[in-house]
């Protein structure tokens, strides 16, 4: 019986030939016959790539979205369209109205469409704040909570365009793979921060070890205390595998490509993990 995570969308497309690149992000979790989409990309490219990855849509029993930012939730409505209902796990918060704002340009960046749009297509929400089981060994984090000093978030979210009502994104969840040789997590942006995830991970499915992070870490518009603080405990954990991409940034892929030689691999489309 397979069990593996095959990224679907990324920034970055790999060696598998056809496959297209966007700003957003989405894997395929396939374990005991369970057939799970973390996330759904901006809406460009995922009914593509998983075309030329042999991976049915159809046979998707559970589809998650990790937070409500277009670049992880645009492909619903495509997928939708192309599979018909599916049912959809994420935090009651996901349709918050929300913006960024850089160098004074306000962008629209919540979910593209409205719940009821989406209800009308197929889509039936499961909505939840908790740590859950969505098939044996297989979490989702739910709500994190955000307990380190060091991981201040993004500064430049907001649920206003005027920019006065700071976004914390506090529907930003993971899900979370209790594996043989430790948990394996999957990230989306990760907006919770990526050692507030694992701690909540561990402190929830009570396993230490940590195996394998996987995802975006967005650790682009962060401060570089952040990005050390957060190499350093990923060092403590032991952890095995690192393979980020989406919103992690250029210059802290190469941080962690430098600090991890042997387990950082570049997040792209088509990367694929068994365990
Ligand atoms: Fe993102
Ligand atoms: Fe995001």
């Amino acid at each position: 019986m397979s069990r593996r995570i095959r990224i679907v969308c990324d920034n970055t497309a790999g060696a598998l030939a056809g496959t297209l690149g966007e700003h957003g992000f989405a894997a395929h979790i396939e374990a005991d016959g369970s057939s799970i989409l973390f996330d759904t990309g901006g809406g460009h490219t995922l009914l593509h790539n998983a075309q030329r990855m042999n991976l049915d849509l159809r046979a998707v029993g559970e589809v998650v979205l990790s937070h409500g930012h277009y670049d992880h939730a645009g492909g619903l409505w495509p997928l939708l369209q192309s599979t018909g209902g599916k049912r959809v796990l994420a935090h009651p918060k996901v349709f918050t109205r929300r913006y960024s704002l850089r160098e004074g340009v306000c962008r629209s960046v919540g979910i593209p469409y409205p719940e009821e749009f989406l209800a009308g297509m197929g889509a039936s929400f499961s909505y939840s704040e908790d740590f859950r089981e969505i098939t044996p060994g297989i979490y989702l984090t739910g709500e994190v909570p955000r307990v380190t000093p060091f991981e201040e978030g993004d500064r430049g979210l907001f649920c206003d365009e005027e920019g006065c009502h700071p976004d914390p994104v506090p529907d930003d969840q993971s899900l979370v793979v209790k594996t043989g040789k430790g948990l394996l997590l999957l990230l989306g942006c990760c907006h919770a921060g990526v050692i507030n995830t694992v701690e909540h991970a561990r402190q929830k499915s009570g396993e230490e070890r940590v195996y394998a992070v996987i995802g975006g870490c967005h650790l682009s518009f962060c401060s570089q205390p952040q990005i050390d603080e957060t190499v350093r405990t990923l060092k403590r954990y032991g952890v095995k595998k690192i393979c980020a991409g989406h919103c992690t940034g250029f210059e802290a892929s190469a941080r962690l490509s430098r600090e991890f030689p042997a387990s950082f691999r570049p997040a792209q489309v088509g990367y694929t993990i068994e365990w």
